[in-house]
């Protein structure tokens, strides 16, 4: 038998990913031009399959090939469980795997909580890019775990007028640690720590909602409560916002066939939610330029997260690991 060559794979731990220092700007752009790929047809994209072995909980499985110039492969498997925030354990967690697209062998596997709450962010930054008012000055965050904080961070980097933040969760002690972890790198913006949901979201330029997803959705944000402009992005799926907030302008998605795939066989986007031709476009579509940005009146997007957003940030973080020798090579 021929003597077979296995390469090593490079194994990147949280602590080791989030020491890489990859800025919010540059996943937003890099998250941008794996949309743009995938708008013009260069990226395969299957729907997220998963499977829930608790209620309200999932684990993803998230294959993605981003073409073009690209070409990079790869697969998240990544579990959701809201339970876990009463044992001090992380809401999100999971690992990314990357493959060679010639040979199909593991080149590296690392963590993909770093990646999951960065990229989620920065996927709202590009929605707000093309779908926001650029004199966006206030928005308002709902549910201020994780993905409140990357999500906020992600705005500030799109919109530059951005000076008051609304922000509101069930849990007091979670206002307070947000506050105390985002008021000093966003000097110039004010915090509004607001006593309900209706006075967190009246007159925002932007909400967003990063509550659980949950198998029943309360979808506690009225749509009468909000300005006749604003995005209402929903990073939770249809947890938080209204069907009407959705329904009652321009509805936008991260891809139209993994919103309506799952919409098929799940729980999830039913009781009014839009259908096939309620969708005015996807975000590829949108950064592809193959739809035009609408940046008034009633939007609502639901930002299910993406495979792509995967590839395009974790093969960023595989190169700067490589050139700084960060992580640990291991035998198969
Ligand atoms: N769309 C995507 O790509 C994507 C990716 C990752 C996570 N998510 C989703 O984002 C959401 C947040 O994830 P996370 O990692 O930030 O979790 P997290 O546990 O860190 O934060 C969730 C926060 O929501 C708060 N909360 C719970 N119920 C609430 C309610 N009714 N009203 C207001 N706040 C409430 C919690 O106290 C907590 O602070 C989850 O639904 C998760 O599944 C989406």
């Amino acid at each position: 038998m021929l003597h077979m060559k296995i390469p090593e794979v490079l194994w990147l731990s949280q602590e080791e990913v989030a020491s890489l220092g990859l800025s919010m700007r540059s996943i937003i752009d890099a998250v941008d031009e794996g949309l743009k790929l995938k708008g013009e047809g260069k990226v395969e994209l299957p729907a997220k399959i998963g499977v829930h072995a608790r209620k309200d909980c999932y684990i993803h499985a998230m294959p993605c090939w981003v073409g073009g110039d690209i070409d990079v492969m790869g697969i998240k498997w990544a579990a959701g469980y809201p339970s876990n925030q009463a044992k001090g354990l992380p809401y999100i967690n999971g690992i990314w795997c990357m493959n060679d697209c010639e040979t199909g062998l593991l080149k590296a596997v690392m963590d993909a909580n770093w990646i999951t709450a960065w990229r989620t962010g920065a996927a709202s930054g590009v929605c707000a890019r093309y779908m926001a008012n650029p004199e966006s000055e206030v928005i308002s965050i709902i549910g201020l775990g994780v993905q409140g904080r990357t999500n906020l961070l992600a705005m500030k980097e799109v919109l530059p007028k951005l000076k008051e933040v609304k922000i509101y969760d069930i849990f007091p002690e979670q206002v307070k640690r947000y506050e105390e972890i985002l008021s000093p790198q966003l000097p110039g913006v004010t915090f509004v720590p607001c006593k309900d949901v209706e006075a967190t979201v009246k007159n925002a330029d932007v909400v967003i909602t990063c509550a659980p997803i949950v198998e029943n959705p309360e979808r506690f944000v009225r749509s009468s409560w909000l300005k006749d402009d604003v995005l209402a992005i929903a990073v939770d799926y249809d947890s938080s916002l209204d069907a009407d907030i959705m329904t009652g302008g321009v509805f936008v998605c991260d891809d139209r066939n993994q919103y309506l795939e799952t919409q098929s066989w799940s729980s999830y986007f039913h009781g009014g939610y839009p259908t096939s031709e309620q969708i005015y476009a996807d975000m590829g579509e949108i950064c592809a330029g193959i739809k035009a940005p609408v940046t008034s009146g009633r939007r609502g997007a639901v930002l299910m997260g993406i495979a792509s957003h995967d590839i395009m940030t974790g093969r960023l973080l595989y190169q700067m690991a490589v050139d700084k020798g960060v992580g640990t090579w291991l035998k198969i």
